[in-house]
């Protein structure tokens, strides 16, 4: 059995992760220091699988802590999902977002070298490809000017990703792009569940239709788009955590042809913020209640991927659609806050 070491593992896309990792057969150990997250999510995970993750609570900043969890184990892959990943944040704290996401991937990085663990998957984001013209935006779209320092960590950890290969030839890695993430676990036992206040679209609609917040705003509908809205490639969370599955399967089968590849995982399509909510309508029943309000400053105003590449190479298929992705994250929404209304 192959086991892999799933940094952030009690996170949104982390948790979501090991699950499709052991339902393919994988051992998992997970890493997180819980700054946005706790271990309840390993409870879904064992709640809905079985399996009992091992997780240790460490600060990957801590590179004596981190390099004691490889000693400790003997891993054939790791995930490397850790990072800080507000946007707005980042804008105010750029040094403690660049300390925590840099520092991180250098510390496992170099856990990688020191332990000969041989296959390594990173979290980008399409943050890195900033205000991209063309699209759909393939691997070869250049990155554009990073909107925000969190962005710049990515586009910053994909090149020391580069450069960390080129010097060690024996250690395999893909960056996997990720558009815009959402949904929940269809059996609703996880789901995101941030300790910081959610700004993305989808969680805000859900916290909107069950009442934690009074009304969403429509963040601009004077763009030149269908309706004028922002458009968005939203992909179902556990269609991002079987690309992974498949992202570390591809390397130890050897079927990669170098030794840091890139990989875009969207659905392909764009979806408008007004089609968005009127999918969770649909879907959920419940009208929402919707102001259209002023843009956001640093929006990009359309950007959507084309996931060719991930389909031919990793074999990957995405299984769900819009409104899989509202139903998931509406029923998750409905059960955590049934949970804390009984706690
Ligand atoms: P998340 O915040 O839910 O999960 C990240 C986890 O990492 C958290 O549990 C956090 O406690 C942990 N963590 C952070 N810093 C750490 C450190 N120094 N040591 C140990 N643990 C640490 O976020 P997510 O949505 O699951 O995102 C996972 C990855 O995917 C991140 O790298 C993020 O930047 C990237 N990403 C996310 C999205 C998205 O929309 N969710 C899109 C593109 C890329
Ligand atoms: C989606 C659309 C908003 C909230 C972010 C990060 C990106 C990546 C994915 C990590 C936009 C609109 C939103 C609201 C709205 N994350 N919106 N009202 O900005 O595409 O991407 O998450 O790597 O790096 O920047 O996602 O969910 O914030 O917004 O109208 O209350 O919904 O304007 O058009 P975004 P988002």
């Amino acid at each position: 059995m192959k086991k892999v070491l799933v940094t952030g593992g009690c996170g949104y896309i982390g948790s979501h992760t090991i699950i499709d990792l052991l339902n393919n057969g994988f051992e998992v150990i997970s890493v997180d220091n819980n700054s946005n997250s706790d271990l309840r999510a390993l409870n879904g995970i064992h709640e809905i699988t079985g399996h009992r993750v091992k997780n240790y609570t460490v600060d990957l900043c801590d590179f004596e802590k981190t390099a004691k969890i490889f000693r400790n184990e003997s891993f054939d892959g790791v995930i490397h999902f850790a990072a800080l990943k507000s946007v707005g944040e980042s804008v105010g704290e750029p040094l403690r977002y660049f300390n925590n996401n840099i520092t991180s991937l250098l510390n496992v990085l170099q856990c990688c070298k020191d332990y000969e663990v041989k296959n390594f998957i990173f979290s980008s984001s399409c943050s890195v490809y900033g205000n991209a013209v063309d699209l759909p935006v393939t691997e070869d779209t250049a990155f554009e000017a990073a909107e925000c320092p969190y962005a710049r960590t990515k586009q910053m950890g994909e090149h020391i990703i580069q450069d960390f290969s080129f010097a060690n030839k024996n250690i395999n890695s893909i960056n996997l792009r990720y558009f815009n993430p959402a949904g929940a676990h269809p059996s609703a036992k996880i789901g995101e569940a941030s300790l910081n206040p959610p700004t993305n679209l989808v969680p805000v609609i859900t916290e909107t239709a069950i009442g934690k917040r009074e009304s969403l705003t429509v963040f601009g509908n004077d763009y030149n788009t269908r309706d004028g809205s922002c458009i968005r490639d939203y992909i179902h969370v556990m269609d991002v955590a079987n690309a992974h599955t498949k992202a570390v399967q591809y390397l130890m089968d050897g079927k990669n042809e170098s030794n840091c590849e890139v990989f875009n995982l969207g659905i392909g399509e764009g979806v408008t913020v007004l089609e968005a909510i009127h999918a969770f309508e649909k879907v959920s029943g419940k009208d929402l209640n919707y102001i259209l309000g002023d843009r956001r400053p640093g929006d990009v105003v359309s950007i959507y991927a084309s996931m060719d590449k991930a389909k031919s190479k990793l074999n990957w298929e995405t299984q769900y659609n819009i409104e899989d992705i509202m139903r998931s994250a509406w029923e998750w929404e409905m059960k955590r806050t049934e949970t804390v209304l009984q706690n």
